[in-house]
């Protein structure tokens, strides 16, 4: 079984929804399976990031994070996209085959088109390059949040039309792994934690950073004395650092009053700092030696690039390019 997954390089620093949501498991499944691929999408930033430097910087931030949150180069093949560029081919060969209709329905470039945006053609060919980066290595599981899937459905219909098309088996159809135990995180203002509405609690920023965004989370204008709601989002985003007996206490001192917000805010920043203190510790060390980060990452292409090429070859034989 053959585990893939990508995260895209937007920001300085993952945030709680990304490592509940994703991370966390893609270190769960690197144990699990015999063969794990982890990649850094820095092609699909290119949709949103318009400046180098910076995409560079968040790229490393990415690995930095993988390494961090427990990713291991001896267990999994940690590359980034980019430096494999057989996916640009297996992109255009893929996309001959898939309708216009199919990528007008993908969520990513309908949201844009509803909110009046320009899209360029990498928005909206977003799905077709999602879909090379997973049949590009034989994938036959890909973990993803809930708002992936429609693009992993994609990707089934992508690789069967090619197949059909060619009369050959040369691209495997992949399972999506939703991550549905990791509920949706909320951010600071109560709605999806997301970088896009700015309300992200980083997993890795300064302390003062995590504190301002920890003191920031809305909560109701109810007193001390009053009652509270155990499922408003602090208590959410407390119940993430700990464990079930906790939970029901807190709950419980929430239904009946005398329990202050600002009590449940010093109490959960403790509990991320706490939670975060090895990983972060593990980032640290990975920053000080950022040639050995580029070695990793360059021996995992070398890896990536080993398996994709095979595919690419069967794809470009079935379809009759090259001799
Ligand atoms: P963002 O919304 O901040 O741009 P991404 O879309 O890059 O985050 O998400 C990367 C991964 O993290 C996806 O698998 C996504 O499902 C997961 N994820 C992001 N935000 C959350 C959240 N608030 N709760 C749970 N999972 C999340
Ligand atoms: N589109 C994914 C996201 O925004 C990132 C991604 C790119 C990905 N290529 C992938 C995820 C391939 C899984 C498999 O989160």
């Amino acid at each position: 079984m053959r585990v893939l997954s990508g995260t895209k390089p937007t920001g300085d620093s993952l945030h709680l929804g990304n490592y509940f949501g994703a991370l966390r498991q893609f270190v769960a499944l690197q144990e699990q399976h015999a063969e794990a691929l982890y990649f850094i999408a820095d092609y699909h930033s290119m949709t949103t990031i318009r400046d180098a430097e910076q995409r560079r910087r968040y790229t490393l931030s990415v690995a930095l994070d993988y390494l961090a949150a427990g990713l291991n180069p001896e267990r999994a093949i940690l590359f980034r996209q980019s430096d494999i560029p057989e996916v640009c081919e297996l992109t255009w060969l893929l996309s001959s085959v898939t309708p216009m209709g199919m990528l007008e329905r993908a969520h990513a470039y309908k949201a844009a088109m509803d909110r009046g945006e320009s899209v360029d053609h990498g928005l909206f060919t977003y799905p077709v390059l999602m879909a090379a980066d997973i049949l590009l290595y034989h994938a036959d599981l890909v973990p993803v949040g809930q708002d992936q899937k429609q693009h992993i459905e994609m990707t089934r219909d992508m690789a069967q039309r090619f197949n059909h098309a060619y009369d050959c088996e040369a691209l495997v159809l992949p399972e999506p792994y939703i991550m549905k135990d990791s509920a949706i995180v909320p951010g600071t203002d109560g709605q999806k934690m997301s970088k896009s509405y700015d309300n992200t609690i980083a997993m890795f920023a300064g302390k003062k950073q995590i504190k301002k965004s920890v003191m920031g989370i809305v909560t109701d204008s109810n007193g001390v004395d009053e009652p509270k709601d155990p499922a408003a989002p602090i208590f959410q985003l407390w119940n993430l650092f700990s464990g079930v007996d906790d939970q029901k206490a807190m709950a419980e001192r929430a239904r009946a009053g005398g329990l202050g917000y600002g009590e449940v805010k010093k109490d959960l920043l403790e509990r991320i700092l706490d939670f975060f203190s090895e990983m972060r510790l593990r980032r640290e060390q990975f920053e000080s030696r950022p040639d050995d980060v580029e070695a990793i990452l360059r021996q995992g292409a070398e890896k990536a690039r080993a398996m994709a090429a095979p595919v690419l070859e069967g794809c470009r034989l079935a379809a009759g390019l090259g001799s």
